[in-house]
């Protein structure tokens, strides 16, 4: 880390709290601008260096007294400023403009007009298309700034020429803000007007002396290897930088990989030159082990539903096998060092509780749990991918020759098929029946009569307005009892009754479309929900359809394709239906549905049912496809 060659123009990033601030540092060095992520609090005097500011979305309000404080000083030290939704929020409040709590709330992607003389917008048409993420929403443009673009009667951007001054309720950092990367370039090379060009160069030396460095001669390195990009390149990276004797190799199969990755893995590890490498079967210690945690017990991972409380679970629990498989090895963390693929947006993102103290958590990643921060204070863990972005990664992966197979693969979450499985002891509790029967008269109307819907029983993850939501899953049918095929299916209108759904009602924030078995407008009230843990049998079932899944839709276009498998069915003994999830990103930060007949044929997705029918259809109730984008969704479903 010593060794970086720092620019002279530089931009901070001040972070209060938004869910995008690492998409925002990735598009800034993607334009060649280096960038550096400060809490919201930072002093004016700190920046004095820099030669812009960057001031991110929240999950505040600005009139909230938890709203993150800052230094108001930063607006006189003379640096353009951008501000992206919060970020504006806060520059009209301070200007003397009118701030309103959910004055209103718009959650996804929609067009707006702008002044096209503003220099952020300058290429731009008239009206653009751009992703709105907000509760509050400022109604009187601030003191000496105009309105550089609007939503009907709410300002979606505002500008001061004099100051240099720019905000943004939308956010350009994004890919569902078709021109974000044009407007933000625009910020820094015509507003800021900076020349300096950032090449992330030289990376792999860097690296290499940075382990040479910490490890030394004598230490030693156990890398978890997941079979990832991320880990891959960190154990390329160790082989290269230390001697083969230095550096162990552990790969960690918990029950909830997919179907037979695992071999597939210890195979294409063995070529990176780990000669030390090991597998550990540690299915049984992940479903049936208790573990300690902070001090506290938690119950095997076969008892827990709270996707929380399995994230811990799955994510310390990596830890202890870990642990326990090095000292067996002679090997102890209090001198040897524990090597992680995490990447530069999860540390931005819980490395450094300074950098993101505002941020509103949506998940525990499983590399960044309790015992691994304790770890990374005492100086034990070493991240050799701590300055990159995904694509980045991906880059080293290729110039250190490892398998273009690793270097493109579709990210795999740490706790696996765990967070696909969704538990619980029976169903979720219901709105009352005016909010219900208000759903359903939207989506009927919404859809003309071609659909109706379902609510519940089971809950799901999403994030919304910079927030983690926990909320009810609902399901959409077709209203004729005939068979429709997906090539029938107008699925981009879906897709927008899957925006405007969450929008409108608060208790869901996921649609999945019925693609089988599904009942009568009459049988859908009797749809129930058994319940489902954890166990070789449900994983094992998830393992098949998830296979079935990734060979029928996987393609190029598609960032990440999966199956999900949830305790829910429409009538007749069978206790699970499952969902078909593939979506369409680059950043992961914000994602859309990929949409059948466009991103992948419709024959693969009828395909696809017709499999798993013939494969587990005695287990399996109703087969959806999920057409929520993110936000109001995540990716993964916990
Ligand atoms: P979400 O579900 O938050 O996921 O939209 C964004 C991307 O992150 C992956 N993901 C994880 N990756 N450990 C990981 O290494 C985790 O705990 C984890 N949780 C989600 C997810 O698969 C998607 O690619």
């Amino acid at each position: 880390m010593s060794d970086r060659r720092i620019p002279k123009e530089k931009v901070a990033i001040l972070d209060c709290g938004g869910q995008y601030t690492k998409v925002i540092d990735r598009k800034v060095r993607e334009l060649g601008v280096y960038t550096e992520i400060f809490p919201m609090g930072v002093s004016s005097e700190s920046l004095s260096d820099f030669s812009a500011l960057i001031l991110s979305g929240g999950p505040s309000s600005v009139w909230a007294n938890e709203a993150p404080k800052y230094d108001d000083r930063i607006f006189e030290i003379g640096k353009p400023v951008l501000g992206i939704c919060y970020g504006m929020q806060l520059i009209s409040n301070h200007f003397g403009g009118e701030v309103i709590p959910a004055y209103k709330t718009e959650y996804g992607q929609t067009e707006i007009d702008i002044d096209v003389e503003c220099p952020l917008f300058s290429g731009l048409s008239p009206r653009e298309k751009v992703l709105m993420s907000h509760g509050d929403a400022v109604k009187k443009c601030p003191d000496g700034f105009s309105v550089a673009a609007s939503t009907g009667d709410v300002t979606a951007g505002v500008w001061s020429a004099e100051h240099k001054i720019v905000g943004v309720q939308f956010h350009p950092e994004v890919e569902l803000t078709e021109n974000g990367l044009l407007m933000l370039e625009n910020f820094l090379r015509k507003i800021c007007c900076l020349k300096d060009v950032y090449a992330l160069e030289d990376r792999i030396e860097t690296s290499v002396n940075m382990i040479r460095d910490r490890v030394g001669d004598d230490g030693k390195v156990v890398v978890l290897v997941s079979g990832g990009v991320d880990s891959a390149v960190t154990a390329a990276l160790l082989c290269r930088a230390l001697r083969p004797d230095q550096v162990y190799g552990i790969h960690i199969d918990h029950g909830l990989m997919r179907k037979n990755e695992s071999d597939l893995i210890c195979e294409n590890l063995s070529s990176l030159g780990l000669v030390n490498m090991q597998r550990i079967n540690a299915e049984d210690e992940f479903f049936n082990k208790s573990i300690t945690i902070d001090g506290k017990v938690y119950p095997p991972l076969s008892e827990v539903c709270d996707p929380e409380k399995k994230r811990a679970i799955i994510g310390s629990m990596f830890f202890k096998v870990t642990d326990d498989a090095a000292r067996k090895l002679n090997i102890d963390f209090e001198t040897a060092y524990l090597a992680q693929g995490t990447l530069r947006p999860d540390l931005i993102e819980s490395g450094n509780p300074d950098v993101s103290g505002y941020a509103n958590k949506i998940k525990t990643h499983h590399n960044d749990v309790g015992v691994i921060r304790t770890l990374r204070d005492r100086g034990r863990v070493i991240e050799t991918n701590w300055d990159w972005h995904k694509d980045e990664v991906r880059k080293v992966a290729r110039m250190l020759g490892l398998d273009e197979e690793i270097a493109s693969r579709q990210p795999f979450p740490g706790p696996g098929l765990g967070v696909r499985l969704i538990c619980c002891e029976g169903p979720e509790s219901l709105p009352d029946e005016k909010k219900l029967a208000e759903i359903a008269c939207f989506t009927r109307d919404k859809s003309d009569g071609n659909y109706f819907i379902h609510v519940g029983p089971i809950r799901s993850v999403g994030v919304q307005g910079d927030c983690r939501s926990y909320k009810l899953l609902s399901t959409l049918y077709p209203a004729s009892k005939a068979p429709i095929s997906p090539r029938e299916v107008d699925w981009e209108k879906l897709m927008r009754l899957a925006l405007d759904i969450p929008n409108k009602f608060d208790f869901v924030n996921r649609v999945a479309y019925c693609l089988d078995g599904y009942p009568t407008e009459r049988e859908s009230a009797a749809i129930s929900c058994d319940g489902m843990h954890i166990c070789h049998e449900s994983a094992d079932l998830l393992r098949e359809i998830d296979d079935i899944v990734t060979h029928n839709i996987m393609n190029p276009k598609i960032a990440q394709c999966f199956a999900v498998l949830f305790p829910m069915s429409a009538g007749g003994g069978k206790k699970y239906s499952c969902a078909i999830r593939a979506v369409c990103t680059s950043d992961f930060m914000t994602a859309r549905s990929a949409v059948p007949g466009k991103d992948f044929p419709t024959e693969a997705l009828a395909n696809t049912v017709t499999e798993i029918k013939n494969a587990v259809g005695e287990k399996i109730s109703m087969i959806f496809y999920d057409v929520t984008g993110k936000p109001p969704a995540t990716v993964e479903w916990e």
